[in-house]
C-alpha cells in the first residue's frame, strides 16, 4: 500500500449527490473522480461549459458514475441559484458543497488595480459566500439534514502571504466563515470544514503561481520537510472522508495537507537544516567552551 492508494471502501458516498466548484480541472477534478468512483452522483460547476462538459464524459465513462457539468460564475448571485436549481432538478437533493473554485496570480500589491484586487475576492470570498448562502438557505428552508459544505482554503489563510493579497485576504475570509457557520449552522444538521493543502501541482496555479523562469528558481518539494509535493489523490482521499459519513463527527475544522511546509517557514531555527553534521560537531565544541 502506499500514500497515493485509494483509500475510503468502495460505497463510502453512495447515495450522496455533491456540488464541486471549479470540479472541470485541476483538484476540482481528482476530488470528482474519487467522488464519482466512491457511489456519488456529482455535479462540476465553473464559468467554462465546454472544459466542464470534456471533464463529466471523461470521468463519466472512466468511472462509470454520473457527472453532470453545469456551467456557472460563482461571482453572480443569480447564476448560483440557477445552477442549484439545474443539479436538484437534475440529480435530486444536494448533500455536499464542496467550495473549490478559485483565482488567483502573483504580484507585487502596489501593482494591483482595484478591480484585479476585487476579481480575486470575487471569486474566492464572494463566490464561496454566493454558493454558501443559496444551498445553506435551501437546506434550512427543506430541513434536509445530514449535510455538509467542505472549503477548499490554503495555508496563508492563516499565516498570511505577500505576493497573492487579495487570495490571502479571502481564503482567511473563507476560514472565518467555515468556522462560524459549523457553529450557527450545526443546529440544521449541517457541518462545516476546511482543507488547506500545501502545494499540489496543478496547470492551473503553476501557469499563474510560478510563471515562466520561476518554476526552474523555486522548487516548492524543497520548502516542503517531507521533500515532495502532494499528490492529487492524497487530497482526494482526505476530502472524500471528510464529506463523507465517517466525517460525521468533524465539524469547523481545518486539516492541513502540506507535508509540514508552513511549519517549516514558521520555526524560527528550521533554517539550520542547512548546517552539514561535521559543522554541528565544530559548534558544539564553539559553545562548550564559552561555558
Ligand atoms: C496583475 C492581473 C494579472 C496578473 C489579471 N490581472 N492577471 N494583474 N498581474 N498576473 C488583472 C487584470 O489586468 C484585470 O484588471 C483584473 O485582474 C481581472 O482580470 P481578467 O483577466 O479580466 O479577469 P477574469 O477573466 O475574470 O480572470 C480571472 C483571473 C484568471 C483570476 C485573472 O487568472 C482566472 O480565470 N483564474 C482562474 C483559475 C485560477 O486562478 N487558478 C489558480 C488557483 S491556484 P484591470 O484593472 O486591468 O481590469 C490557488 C493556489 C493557492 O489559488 C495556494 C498555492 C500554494
Ligand atoms: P485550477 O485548476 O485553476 O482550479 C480553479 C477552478 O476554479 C477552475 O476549474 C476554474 O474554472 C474555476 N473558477 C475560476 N473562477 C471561477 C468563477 N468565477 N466561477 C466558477 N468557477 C471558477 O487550480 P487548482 O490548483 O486545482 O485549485 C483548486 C483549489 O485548490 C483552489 O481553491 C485553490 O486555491 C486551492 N489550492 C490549490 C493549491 C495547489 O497547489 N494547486 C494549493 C492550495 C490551495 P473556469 O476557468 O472554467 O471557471
Amino acid at each position: 500500500m502506499t500514500y497515493s492508494d485509494k483509500m475510503l471502501r468502495d460505497d463510502a458516498l453512495s447515495g450522496k449527490t455533491i456540488v464541486v466548484t471549479g470540479g472541470g480541472s485541476g483538484l476540482g477534478k481528482a476530488m470528482t473522480q474519487y467522488f464519482l468512483e466512491l457511489g456519488a452522483k456529482v455535479a462540476i460547476t465553473s464559468r467554462n461549459l465546454e472544459k466542464l462538459q470534456a471533464t463529466a464524459d471523461e470521468l463519466s465513462s472512466l468511472t462509470g458514475g454520473e457527472c453532470f457539468a453545469v456551467s456557472c460564475d460563482v461571482r453572480e448571485y443569480d447564476q448560483v441559484v440557477e445552477m442549484h436549481e439545474k443539479v436538484v432538478e437534475k440529480l435530486g437533493p444536494i448533500d455536499v458543497l464542496l467550495n473549490n473554485a478559485a483565482g488567483n496570480f502573483i504580484s507585487p500589491t502596489e501593482n494591483l488595480s482595484a478591480n484585479a484586487f476585487d476579481t480575486i475576492i470575487d471569486i474566492v470570498l464572494k463566490g464561496t459566500k454566493n454558493c454558501t448562502l443559496v444551498f445553506g438557505k435551501h437546506w434550512i428552508k427543506t430541513k434536509q439534514k445530514n449535510v455538509n459544505v467542505l472549503n477548499i482554503i490554503t495555508t496563508y489563510a492563516f499565516t498570511g502571504s505577500g505576493y497573492v493579497v487579495p487570495s490571502a485576504v479571502s481564503k482567511a475570509g473563507v476560514l472565518a466563515m467555515t468556522r462560524s457557520l459549523a457553529v450557527e449552522w450545526a443546529k440544521y444538521g449541517m457541518r462545516f470544514n476546511a482543507i488547506a493543502p500545501g502545494p499540489f501541482p496543478t496547470k492551473g496555479a503553476w501557469e499563474r503561481l510560478l510563471p515562466g523562469p520561476l518554476v526552474k528558481k523555486f522548487d516548492p518539494a524543497k520548502k516542503v520537510p517531507l521533500g515532495r509535493v502532494g499528490e492529487h489523490q492524497e487530497l482526494a482521499n482526505l476530502a472524500a472522508y471528510m464529506v463523507s459519513d465517517f466525517g460525521a463527527y468533524l465539524n469547523g475544522e481545518t486539516i492541513v495537507l502540506d507535508g509540514g511546509e508552513w511549519l517549516k517557514g514558521a520555526g524560527q531555527f528550521n533554517m539550520l537544516d542547512k548546517i552539514p553534521k561535521a559543522m554541528w560537531t565544530m559548534l558544539r565544541k564553539i559553545m562548550l567552551k564559552k561555558k
